[in-house]
């Protein structure tokens, strides 16, 4: 059986860099499972990554989930999962937070992986091990107006990853995160450029990140066997 690695949202900008570093480290040994909600991102992707197969799935809703996980030991072992899928809007200030905002932020940043995580980790620790990677975010430490429910779903990110490496790790399942600052992708090329400059000056290093930088991140802690639980910032040496 061939062994997989997952990642969701890998139509994005990071999650598409993600899926391609994967298979060149691995030089192909790893599998990848594609899974998106943007069937023709990921086509495209699935075109350039040579073994990999496209799982299109909506992985805020059970069904969506249960599919991915199903298309997945068809296929083979799950040895890493990346949680990368995630949205951060709608920004909305503290006064004007929506129930349906929250919704719509925590089940795909925060419930999706934890559900995917204990289905996959299953797996994993029937098999010998295995290796998860949460994409967090700086701002989950950090407060920036309009992002008040984006910050609580990757801080519970981050709390769960502690949870699962302390849980899982015994049994041969590392759980660890990266959190990026401000990356170039889909994700942040409308935001002004007045704010992006404001961004800008926040960050040490200057420039923003690219999300070939978050991925060989996450190689490191698919990689590094000794490395449990910890959250990675890739930021520049952002609000220091
Ligand atoms: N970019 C940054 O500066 C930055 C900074 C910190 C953290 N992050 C985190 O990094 C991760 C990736 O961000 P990105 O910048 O690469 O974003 P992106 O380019 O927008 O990619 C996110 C991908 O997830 C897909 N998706 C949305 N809803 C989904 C669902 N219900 N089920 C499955 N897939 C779904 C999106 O499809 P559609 O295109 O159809 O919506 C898109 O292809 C996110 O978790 C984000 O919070 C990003």
């Amino acid at each position: 059986m061939d062994e997989i690695a997952v990642v969701t949202g890998a139509g994005g900008g990071i999650g598409s860099a993600v899926a391609l570093m994967i298979h060149d480290k691995s030089e192909g040994a790893l599998k990848l499972a594609l899974c998106d909600i943007n069937k023709n991102a990921l086509a495209e992707l699935a075109g350039r990554i040579p073994g990999s197969f496209p799982v299109v799935s909506d992985i805020t809703t059970e069904a969506g989930r249960k599919a991915l996980v199903d298309a997945v030991l068809a296929k083979g072992t799950p040895s890493v999962l990346v949680n990368n899928a995630g949205i951060d809007r709608p920004h909305e200030p503290c006064l004007a937070i929506l129930e349906s905002s929250y919704d719509t932020l925590l089940n795909l940043n925060l419930k999706a992986p934890a559900f995917l995580m204990r289905a996959f980790c299953k797996e994993m620790m029937a098999a010998g091990g295995g290796a998860v990677v949460n994409i967090s975010s700086v701002l989950a430490k950090h407060a920036l107006t309009g992002s008040a429910l984006y910050r609580v779903s990757k801080a519970g990110l981050e709390a769960l990853t502690k949870q699962f490496a302390a849980e899982f790790g015994p049994r041969g399942v590392r759980v660890n995160a990266v959190a990026p600052g401000f990356i170039m992708t889909p994700m942040t090329a409308n935001i002004p450029d007045e704010t992006k400059e404001k961004i800008r000056s926040m960050i040490a290093l200057g420039e923003f990140g690219t999300p070939e930088a978050v991925a060989e991140a996450v190689w490191h802690l698919v990689e590094n066997q000794y490395i449990n639980g910890v959250v990675l910032p890739v930021d520049g040496g952002m609000v220091l």
